[in-house]
């Protein structure tokens, strides 16, 4: 096995060295700062060879996220022919062939096995594949227990169409995204794509063109570099909803590498495994091409449930409030006065400043943070201002 590592600068030099040497491999890391100095050797690197072994020079619990593009096991039968009689450029390469089903299985269970093992505990994966791979690739993600948390349809803008006229136009792919087990804490930045989405849930279904024009690589021939190099939007959706600066990425079977360019772009290390030197080459050319992202501009959007909780106790506890404090509702009608151990009373109800909300009304729940007011000369102030107050004081 090799390690490959990729530069900032187009000029740094290929470096190829046996798997023996995979500590001694100079650090030329696109994201290299002071403080990122003593990483590891294999961080920012294509390893070359085959990606169950490759995975082995790897520490157990090392990388946060998986993306695997696997060969698809097409099965394609013969060549394709546009109605021109033109050839279809199908995925017909020797690396998406198996002598079966059962070989299929036995290979994507060796290396959801091996990517199992470097990944954290609150990591998460995602597989893409089409009809011709994803459920035998679902099944044993379960079977290793993964856990899966949403399958994602890729809809494609600009399908190739069904030449043979024989079935639906394929329009789509789908992902598999899971952690590694139920109880895992894996990162998921929802606030951060509903603000991506113009203030909308993100749904599981993903309208993305495919990967075209100045984008896809090409040889001197003009001839496509690699037969299914992805779009770099699919990646970087992918990283920007369950990823977060400075994580490790880890692609095994990398290709042109386009999720090392996307993890570079975002501030996100990578580390890619790969097969076919061509593929090395050219990846290792493009994400040495791309400037690393940094700063502040990579900051998450943050929603509520990020922020720390505060409870209503510990406004008496920093003195914000004292006991004894008259509470109101937000029109004066219903009263209730703070106990020294952060309970309410009112008339017979007492309880959290929540139950207590909820009894004086007769309803079934009460925010009581937004329902509860202080009198402040003459002005009636919400009890989450005093919130907000301690959460900046303690951010300080
Ligand atoms: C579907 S392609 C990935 C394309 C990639 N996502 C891109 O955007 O360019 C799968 C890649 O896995 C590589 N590959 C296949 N079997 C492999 C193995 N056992 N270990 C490492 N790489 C492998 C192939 O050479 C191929 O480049």
């Amino acid at each position: 096995m090799t390690v490959l590592r990729t530069g900032v600068s187009s000029r740094t030099p290929l470096k190829t060295r046996s798997s023996a040497s995979l500590t001694s491999v100079r650090p030329t890391s696109p994201l290299e700062t002071p403080e990122t100095a003593g990483q590891p050797s294999w961080l920012n690197t294509i390893l070359k060879g085959d990606c169950v072994a490759a995975l082995e020079k790897l520490p157990a619990k090392s990388v946060d996220l998986v993306f695997a593009d696997p060969p698809y096991n097409l099965q394609l039968g013969g060549d394709l022919h546009r109605p021109d009689q033109s050839k279809v450029d199908a995925c017909d390469d020797h690396w998406d062939q198996f002598a079966s089903f059962e070989a299929y299985d036995a290979f994507t269970r060796a290396w959801l096995m091996a990517v199992k093992r470097v990944l954290k505990k609150d990591g998460s994966i995602w597989v893409i594949g089409s009809y011709h791979n994803i459920f035998r690739v679902g099944a044993i993600l379960q079977d290793l227990g993964f856990w899966i948390l949403n399958d994602i349809v890729w809809l494609k803008s600009n399908p190739m169409p069904n030449f043979r006229g024989k079935r639906f136009t394929n329009a789509h792919e789908t992902m598999i995204w899971a952690a590694p087990s139920r109880e895992a804490k894996y990162t998921f930045n929802y606030d951060a794509l509903k603000t991506f989405n113009d203030d909308l849930q993100m749904r599981s279904d993903w309208q993305l063109p495919l990967c075209t024009g100045s984008e896809r690589l090409k040889d001197e021939d003009g001839q496509k570099v690699h037969p299914t190099q992805k779009p770099e939007s699919l990646l970087y959706r992918v990283l920007t909803a369950s990823s977060k600066p400075g994580d490790v990425v880890l692609d095994p079977f990398f290709g042109t590498g386009t999720t090392g360019a996307v993890a570079k772009r975002l501030g996100r290390n990578f580390v890619g495994v790969e097969r076919e030197e061509a593929y090395i080459e050219a990846a290792r050319k493009r994400i040495d091409a791309i400037e690393a992202g940094s700063g502040a501009s990579l900051d998450m959007q943050k929603g509520k449930r990020a922020e720390p909780r505060i409870p209503f106790g510990s406004l008496l506890e920093t003195g914000l409030l004292a006991p004894g404090t008259e509470l109101t509702c937000p029109k004066g009608k219903h009263q209730a006065v703070v106990r020294a151990d952060g309970s309410l009373i009112s008339g017979s109800h007492s309880g959290s400043i929540h139950k207590v909300g909820a009894l004086v009304q007769g309803a079934e729940a009460c925010n009581g943070w937004t329902f509860w007011h202080i009198n402040d000369n003459g002005a009636r102030n919400p009890v989450d201002d005093l919130r907000k107050l301690l959460r900046s004081r303690l951010a300080e």
